[in-house]
């Protein structure tokens, strides 16, 4: 092909046929792309909207090994959907994920097969209910994620702002335009602009463009400038939090307790926190407050946790003490803490209380 005739108009009509080609030679293969099962399709882009394929593959497997069907879902005791959860992040996911399953479920188990349908679920959102009425029901629907993003201003190259909704807008009729019309590859296509996003026009380092189905009309390589892009506006940046954290121990138990039911984490277990990098006398007065007796200290453990908005710099004391503390703390043994959702915001906490735990012994 010769390059003279292309234009941003023009060159994205190129792309459905190499690139179904292309993803049909060479696709991840992924259980989700299995099955065409709207549960299973439904539970796969929800793992997947904040958090890498890799990441979720376990979690995935043992999520439907627990909740074979949305009834089961449905039906399933919180503090169960939390601990399979456990470390995903983004914990909001999962009870959306269960009220849509209820809503479901009192619907006589048919889930919606229409991108409105499907939007009007708890926790699904433009790109979901597009990538779930493709997958499932073959419809006709363009899902157009941050990795589709990047892919159409590349092969555009666009210097629009991805962060403005508006761009996504006109992204997403522009591949509404050019979808393929049969189910099969309906189904495919979403998949593909996906997939080529996540492995070949890649957010992270250069753009494997020599591996590309597009390489011959992608107008950010023929002009040099897909590096740079795709543009996106600038973030407010995080707020830094300090947080406190302590490991109380008693007798072979540690306090937990349960964070609020809205907010930050809602809901999950976590070591007892307070605002604020506090020395050791300032860690032994909050003790002390909680009613408690210091009677031994040790390590000073730090770490960071990143979240969308705000970023804990955490500083822990493991603190053996006397006295039970306030009424929301539930002293547990190890076994207690295996079975509850403490979110990897405090996995470094987490390992130590397993370590301390697992070594204590009745005299
Ligand atoms: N990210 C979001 N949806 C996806 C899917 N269906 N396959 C791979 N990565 C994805």
């Amino acid at each position: 092909m010769g390059n003279e005739g292309l234009t941003t108009k023009t060159v994205l009509q190129y792309l459905p046929e190499p690139l179904l080609r292309w993803y049909r030679a060479s696709a991840r293969d992924l259980p989700w792309r299995r099955t065409r099962d709207p549960y299973r399709i439904w539970v796969s882009e929800i793992m997947l909207q904040q958090t890498r394929v890799a990441a979720v593959l376990g979690y995935y497997a043992r999520f439907l090994t627990a909740f074979p069907t949305v009834e089961a879902l449905a039906a399933a005791p919180e503090e169960r959907l939390m601990k399979l959860w456990e470390g995903l992040g983004y914990y909001s996911r999962a009870r959306n994920l269960q009220k849509a399953a209820r809503i479901v479920a009192e619907s006589g188990g048919r889930f919606p097969d229409t991108y409105e349908g499907l939007l009007a679920l708890p926790g699904v959102g433009d790109y979901t209910a597009s990538a779930i009425a493709s997958a499932a029901f073959g419809k006709r629907e363009a899902a157009v994620d941050g990795n589709v993003l990047r892919v159409v201003m590349r092969l555009t190259d666009c210097r629009d702002d991805i962060a403005d909704p508006k761009v996504k807008k006109i992204v997403r009729s522009q591949i509404q335009a050019i979808m393929p019309e049969a189910a099969e590859d309906i189904r495919v296509f979403n998949q593909a602009t996906m997939e080529l996003g996540a492995t070949v026009c890649a957010p992270n380092g250069p753009p494997r463009c020599l591996e590309c189905p597009a390489r011959d009309f992608c107008l950010g390589r023929l002009h040099g400038t897909a590096e740079d892009l795709p543009v996106k506006g600038a973030k407010k940046p995080r707020r830094v939090e300090e947080r406190t954290v302590f490991l109380l121990l008693r007798q072979g138990r540690i306090a937990l307790r349960k964070r609020p039911g809205t907010g930050l984490l809602a809901g999950l277990w976590e070591f007892p926190n307070v605002e604020g990098a506090l020395d050791e006398a300032g860690a032994s007065a909050v003790a002390e407050g909680w009613g408690l007796v210091p009677r031994q200290w040790e390590s000073r453990l730090t770490a960071r946790h990143i979240f969308t908005h705000v970023e804990w710099h955490m500083t822990g004391y493991t603190l053996e003490v006397a006295g039970d503390g306030p009424a929301d703390f539930t002293w547990t043994d190890a076994g207690g803490l295996k079975e509850r959702a403490v979110p990897s915001a405090f996995a470094r906490y987490s390992d130590e209380a397993r370590r301390r735990l697992g070594g204590w012994k009745e005299d």
